[in-house]
């Protein structure tokens, strides 16, 4: 229980941190944020210059309009401004600043005790080995990579190889079923795959390669011209070393077990084999600050997944300063994001942002209750985690398990700690801040989207007094604004649409292959403004608090679902003739699936046809998908002219029988049926 007075409070910085501090007081935020939104081309031309350009921009620093009644939206910093993030990541930091032997990642197998690290110069040795691999299989500037890999250092070294020679590589999150991938593929038009034979999440083997081998045999009978899948051997493997030599596999019985992979020698090749004989000396691409570097999928509202494209110039500037602001990063630093890298969050602050900063990172494949609820800590101990970012569901689902986890572990290395990807409600908040962080670290919790690219508000560790639940600010560059349904900007103590008046570096460019749906999406409702499709509230003190999504999306675990997406993989079972599917508050997820299912003549709801539906939604999808409830309507509430009904739909879910005003429905009288018939508890 959190009383009033403990949300109201303001919680101050704490003093150690002040001296190393990049922002070390609230005015210095106040001072630097005006420079950042008043004048952005000397802000971010000042960041600018810690990168290396091949040449310099030939027309304006940033052009853009946001203004679709004024034509075309576009945004674009520093065009013909030419460069390499790859460069900038691995070459500048080891020749340039000297961080070769610096470390670039612990990696934390999923079994405790497997384990790895590599250098910076490791590191590049192995990108430009992999981006010699990707040119020999003909990939070229331009060109769609689909990867598909666990939590393993390969994965980096995959993105890196892409960005190194200027091929956009499309990370498809691994929890994800053959159909997502398959559909990700098509979308975008990848010519080749990078997957591995399978891993561990936990107790669970994940046969991963079987999963890509469906996707590849749907993705063939679809007409995709993908004819290239390179296999990396990760669970039976053996560790090669970057001068070819082999020592064998980990000495962990299970590692070692032979996973059964199918192979197709026209398609697969072996990731270590291509390895092998590469080169370590791969002269980047030079590309221009505008041109593509990825793609990554996120939930559309209309149900099909919506590919983010982000190009490299900007991006870069924007993922680099937020990492080093928002977590307040000092060269000593051990960071730990435990964000898997199939998400925005793993490619700016796990990829691009920790190694543009040259900072040491964890990259760990499990999971936080594996092979105990005190995964986590004893994690943050043995690399001596310094600054800690991770989701409001692991918070709460490690507070569900008590704090004895938690306290058999010293946590004493760490100094900051940040929240992502929906509302923390105020009780995790204060347990993160109390058991974990012991008070003695700020908690940073960054709002912000796959589309933004990086951290939108967000608190600054030593600089922001906070309050439980609020993401507090606008980061650097950002200029958000409130409107309300008429568009009228709203001032001071306000709720509404949450909207940005203007570019920042890391905004997308535009939706991959459908610059009309990026227009609608983000542009059209408020014209002049980047529409969020979050709610958002403004207190008196000028914090925003995010109230939760205000289009047909909800937020399971972290994850952007849309719920016509879950209703389509519904509908394709024979047995349904109409789906509505709903958000419901959920204990640790934050939200649930609850659906509504009509069926067609002749089929009965059964305990089996709901294990069907739930297995049809997972294997069309992927487990995050998978509903908790499933209730069986005889009809849906529609209004006169069709629509079904999902806000009196999500009241049903809720058992909130204030369900305002029903005069346009057609058929009233299904609601009293449909609240009797409500599943109470989890199927
Ligand atoms: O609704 C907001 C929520 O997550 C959405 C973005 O999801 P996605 O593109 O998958 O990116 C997640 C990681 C950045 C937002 O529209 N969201 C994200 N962070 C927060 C949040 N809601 C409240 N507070 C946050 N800190």
């Amino acid at each position: 229980m959190v009383l009033p007075e403990e949300q109201a409070r303001l919680y101050q910085p704490r003093p150690e941190l002040l001296p190393a501090a990049h922002v070390p007081s609230l005015s210095h935020y106040e001072r630097l944020y005006q420079r950042s939104v008043e004048e952005p081309h000397e802000f971010w031309g000042d960041v600018a210059k810690e990168f290396y350009w091949k040449s310099h921009h030939t027309g304006p620093f940033l052009n853009y309009n946001f203004d679709v009644t004024k034509g075309r939206i576009f945004i674009e910093w520093m065009k013909g401004a030419t460069t390499n993030i790859c460069y900038n990541l691995l070459d500048r930091n080891v020749n340039e600043k000297k961080l070769g032997d610096k470390i670039a990642f612990y990696w934390e197998g999923n079994e405790p005790g497997d384990s790895a690290k590599i250098t910076y110069s490791e590191l590049l040795h192995k990108v430009c080995q992999f981006a010699n691999v990707l040119r020999s299989q003909g990939v070229k500037k331009g060109d769609r990579i689909s990867i598909y890999l666990p939590m393993i250092v390969e994965l980096v070294v995959a993105m890196l190889a892409c960005a190194r020679i200027g091929a956009l590589h499309s990370v498809v999150f691994a929890g994800f079923s053959a159909d997502s991938l398959c559909e990700r593929i098509l979308n975008c038009g990848c010519s080749l795959l990078i997957t591995a034979d399978a891993f561990y999440r936990g107790d669970k083997l994940i046969n991963l390669k079987h999963i890509a081998d469906e996707a590849l045999q749907k993705c063939k009978d679809r007409g995709s011209p993908l004819k290239k899948c390179i296999v990396v051997k990760h669970l039976g493997r053996e560790e090669i070393a970057v001068d070819g030599t082999c020592t064998k596999s980990p000495p962990l019985k299970r590692l070692c077990q032979d996973v059964q992979i199918l192979w197709n020698p026209a398609t697969d090749m072996w990731w270590h084999e291509l390895m092998s004989s590469a080169s370590t000396e791969c002269e980047p691409e030079w590309c221009d600050a505008e041109d593509e570097l990825f793609i990554l999928y996120t939930s559309g509202s209309t149900g099909k997944p919506k590919g983010v494209l982000h190009t490299l110039g900007g991006y870069m500037l924007f993922a680099a300063t937020s990492f080093k602001y928002v977590f307040d990063y000092q060269p000593e630093d051990v960071y730990w994001c435990t964000a898997d890298i199939g998400w925005i969050t793993g490619h700016s602050y796990l990829t691009y942002g920790p190694l543009a900063n040259g900072a040491t990172s964890v990259l760990f494949e499990g999971v936080p209750t594996y092979p105990d609820v005190g995964r986590m800590w004893s994690i943050v101990d043995k690399y001596k985690v310094t600054k800690f970012y991770t989701a409001p569901t692991a918070i709460r689902l490690m507070m569900k398990h008590g704090e004895e986890p938690v306290k058999k572990h010293s946590r004493k290395s760490l100094k900051v700690l940040g929240s992502v990807g929906e509302p923390i409600n105020p009780e995790a908040w204060l347990w993160y801040y109390r058991v974990v962080g012991e008070e003695r670290c700020p908690i940073v919790d960054t709002f912000w989207q796959t589309e933004t690219g990086g951290h939108m508000l967000t608190p600054l560790p030593a600089a922001t007094p906070m309050k439980p639940g609020s993401a507090a600010f606008p980061f650097f560059g950002v200029v958000p604004a409130i409107l309300n349904e008429s568009g009228e900007e709203l001032e001071g103590e306000a709720e509404g649409y949450l909207v940005f008046k203007q570019p920042w570096p890391g905004i997308m460019r535009t939706l991959y292959g459908n610059h009309q749906q990026f227009e609608t999406t983000y542009f059209k409702k408020f014209p002049g403004y980047y529409v969020t499709g979050d709610g958002c509230r403004r207190d008196k003190d000028g914090y925003y608090w995010i109230t939760g999504r205000i289009d047909d999306m909800l937020n399971v675990s972290g994850h952007l679902l849309s719920t016509a997406e879950v209703e389509s993989a519904l509908l394709e079972h024979t047995a349904i003739s109409e789906a509505a599917v709903v958000s419901h508050p959920h204990p640790l997820k934050g939200e649930c699936l609850y659906c509504f299912v009509t069926l067609r003549d002749g089929h009965e709801f059964t305990k089996n046809l709901t294990d069907e539906l739930k297995k049809q939604v997972r294997e069309k999808i992927g487990p995050i998908a998978t509903p908790d409830y499933i209730q069986y309507a005889p009809s849906l509430p529609k209004t006169r002219s069709g629509k079904i009904t999902r806000r009196i739909l999500r009241k049903i879910a809720k058992n909130d029988q204030d369900l305002g005003d029903l005069s346009t429905l057609a058929n009233p009288g299904i609601i009293k049926h449909l609240f009797n018939s409500r599943c109470d508890t989890k199927q």
